[in-house]
């Protein structure tokens, strides 16, 4: 891939250039211009401000991580030997990574539609952000970074049934897929997948992004979620704030319960183990075969056109 054309050796060292900043970034501009949604790392593009980013983001989580992480992500943290002081490498990651459950870390230039993205897990890829949020705004954003995406959610993939729930969300959307390709209505063709694939994203925010466990002893909770292991303010909030509900993952109200993404959540769901999640997961899929997910709530997340039109050309993908 072609990339910007400037001296970025000499600027990254007295950190002025744009380097690879969430809000700036002329290599992913133009990788989504090129229209090139999978991209290598250009490690050399990041810039000193960049490291000293996720320095200080990695820093500042690691005792909110001792107290409130389950323990498959402090074992995920020291199993791939995450640097503290500078941006990750990929390939790096991956080398530790691989070996443990087939998951691999794959850069992207941006938003991932909603079936490519489930279909990369049930390939074990993970779709990843290069980029890193600026270092005047350290606390949590809606939208990811590296620092989520490496720091927050890759951890928990060392863990062989966490990895084997991601798996099953992408055997969940090819479910999907399959039930309203026969659907020759388009209009309903297009209702049906929006509701169905509103489920799927409810269950995973409330799982996957802000997800609660049990604490071993039965006390209190621990947190698995990456939007709040990788949230400096929000983990400690998630646990310890009375302003927070905590219920049980029942999967009637997640998948009828909608959300906001740009304040803390004050509503959280708990499981019992990781194992327990594959099964939730599981039976995500027998009530989609029942049509139980044809009709949830309206409300957020919003679904686009690119992430409808993901779900009704992938069986086209297929043939
Ligand atoms: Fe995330």
């Amino acid at each position: 891939m072609a990339t910007p054309t400037m001296d970025r050796g000499a600027e990254a060292d007295v950190g002025i250039a744009p380097g690879l900043t969430t809000t700036q970034s002329p290599f992913i501009e133009q990788a989504q211009r090129a229209g090139q949604l999978y991209i290598q790392q250009p490690y050399e593009l990041y810039s000193s401000s960049n490291h000293n980013a996720w320095r200080d983001l990695f820093s500042r989580m690691s005792d909110r991580w001792q107290a409130y992480a389950n323990d498959r992500f402090l074992q995920g943290i020291d199993a791939l030997c995450l640097p503290a002081d500078r941006v990750p490498r990929l390939d790096e990651v991956n080398q530790f990574l691989a070996p443990r459950t087939g998951f691999r870390a794959k850069g992207v230039s941006g938003y991932v539609p909603a079936f490519v993205f489930f279909d990369c897990l049930r390939n074990r890829e993970f779709p990843t952000t290069i980029t890193i949020r600026d270092g005047v705004s350290l606390d949590y954003l809606p939208e990811p970074d590296i620092f989520h995406d490496i720091a927050g959610h890759v951890p928990m993939h060392t863990d062989q049934a966490f990895a084997d729930t991601l798996v099953r969300f992408g055997d969940c959307a090819h479910t999907a897929v399959s039930l309203v390709a026969g659907i020759r209505d388009q209009g309903e063709q297009v209702r049906r997948i929006t509701s169905v694939f509103r489920a799927m994203a409810r269950f995973f925010w409330f799982s996957i992004e802000f997800g609660l466990m049990r604490a071993r002893n039965g006390v209190g909770y621990k947190v698995y979620g990456s939007g709040l292991l990788s949230s400096h303010g929000e983990i400690a909030h998630a646990v310890d704030s009375p302003a927070v509900q905590r219920y049980p993952f029942q999967l009637e109200w997640v998948v009828n319960q909608s959300f906001e993404i740009d304040r803390r959540q004050p509503l959280l769901f708990y499981i019992e183990s990781f194992e327990h999640l594959f099964e939730l997961v599981g039976e995500l899929e027998v009530w989609m075969r029942a049509g139980k997910l044809d009709n949830v709530a309206v409300g957020e997340p919003a679904m686009s056109e690119v992430d409808v039109k993901s779900f009704l050309d992938a069986p086209k993908a297929a043939a």
